[in-house]
């Protein structure tokens, strides 16, 4: 079984060198049937669920499918639906199934390292997209700034209570999920922000919480909890719009909302519609097309059989300590004052945005 797999990546690799040359050319299907005539490699692609944020299921399939389908190269794009099992079966189809490439966003290091490790085996080359596998050794790593993501959620959260002019205000922290690498850098990138209005004594610390998985939910309850024993919260720093969102709905029941500002991340529709209310303070827009482009372009190069050359920085893995080839993009502030600039840039359209509900609030931010 195992020596089949091998012999199967071999044979790929050998038809993919000796039919570089017209690579050019090459129309692969992009829907996965896989004929095994073409000259390029298949890619495969996990995504990690479709609940802990709009994102996955709204933006980066779209935009990855996009990229494959325009460069010629089948690509297979799968969701784990959260389960870290269906994770791993997922990843043991592509990988018997004779992908070339396989890009992983990964549900906790530990099963995102057993994959990578069983692909490396195969000698199949990974990419962690958007979250690095501590320990992972992936090959490449293409994300965002993630800690100027939380500089920003930090410095929007102290803008916003400047602009409540709050005294002494009360801070909760809802934080993305502890297995999650990206959610550590975005804490790392808020508290680098909060801590020293903590210890001046601008802010007072309040609760402090981790949300498993991410998990909608679960943040709501977290935050009625935090909202029951200290009543007195001024300001929420919410990791992204899901978790800002849970906050959001408690508020709302205690009819604290657009009182307490309340930061986010993805530029969801959500997300953009409470900034909108002014029920949140600000969102993280991360241009997911570029993230994806950036991913597709790497894994289109190894399936024609080139050599990238496009991951020109790099990111140390806080565990191994070894480097990996990285691109990392920009992230940009959001506030009511520039959601438009979030619908010029194709990411959401006015149309799911400025539904009837949300029309006055449209027009008065400039999104015509
Ligand atoms: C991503 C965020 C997303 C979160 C929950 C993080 O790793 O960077 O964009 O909101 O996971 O899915």
């Amino acid at each position: 079984m195992r020596k089949g797999l091998f012999a199967l990546a071999a044979v790929g690799l050998l038809a993919t060198g000796s039919m570089a040359a017209c690579g050019k050319d090459d129309k692969g299907s992009g829907s996965g049937s896989g004929s095994g005539t073409t000259a390029t490699g298949k890619v495969g692609v996990i995504l990690p669920d479709t609940k802990s944020s709009a994102r996955w299921a709204t933006a980066d399939v779209k935009y990855l499918k996009e990229a494959f389908d325009a460069a010629g190269v089948q690509a297979d794009i799968q969701n784990a639906q959260g389960d870290k099992t269906q994770f791993q079966t997922i990843a043991d189809g592509m990988i018997s199934s004779g992908v070339k490439v396989l890009m992983i966003v990964n549900l906790d290091s530990g099963t995102g390292k057993a994959v990578l490790d069983k692909a490396k085996a195969a000698g199949i080359a990974t990419i962690d997209y958007d979250r690095l596998t501590l320990n992972g050794g992936a090959d490449y790593y293409v994300s965002f700034d993630n800690v100027k993501v939380g500089e920003l959620q930090g410095q929007g959260l102290v803008d916003c209570l400047t602009a409540n002019k709050a005294v002494k205000p009360v801070v909760a922290e809802l934080n993305g999920s502890p297995t999650d690498n990206n959610a550590t850098l975005f804490k790392q990138g808020y508290d680098s922000v909060l801590k020293p209005k903590y210890d001046s004594g601008d802010f007072v610390k309040g609760p402090d919480q981790s949300v498993p998985d991410w998990d909608n939910a679960q943040a709501g309850t977290i935050f009625e909890q935090m909202l029951t024993s200290n009543k007195n919260i001024k300001g929420v720093l919410a990791a992204n719009d899901g978790l800002g969102n849970a906050a959001i709905s408690v508020l709302k029941k205690n009819k604290l909302n657009g009182q307490v500002p309340v930061t986010g991340q993805d530029a969801t529709t959500q997300g953009l519609q409470n900034i909108l209310v002014g029920d949140q303070c600000m969102t993280v827009y991360k241009a997911i097309k570029q993230e994806a482009d950036a991913a597709s372009k790497l894994a289109i190069d190894i399936a024609k059989g080139q050599k990238p050359t496009t991951a020109t920085g790099k990111v140390t893995d806080p565990e191994s300590k070894k480097d990996v080839a990285s691109v990392l993009l920009t992230p940009k502030s959001i506030t009511k004052e520039n959601v438009k600039d979030v619908v010029a840039d194709g990411f959401v359209t006015k149309e799911e945005l400025c539904t009837a509900e949300f029309a006055k609030a449209c027009t008065d931010a400039g999104i015509s």
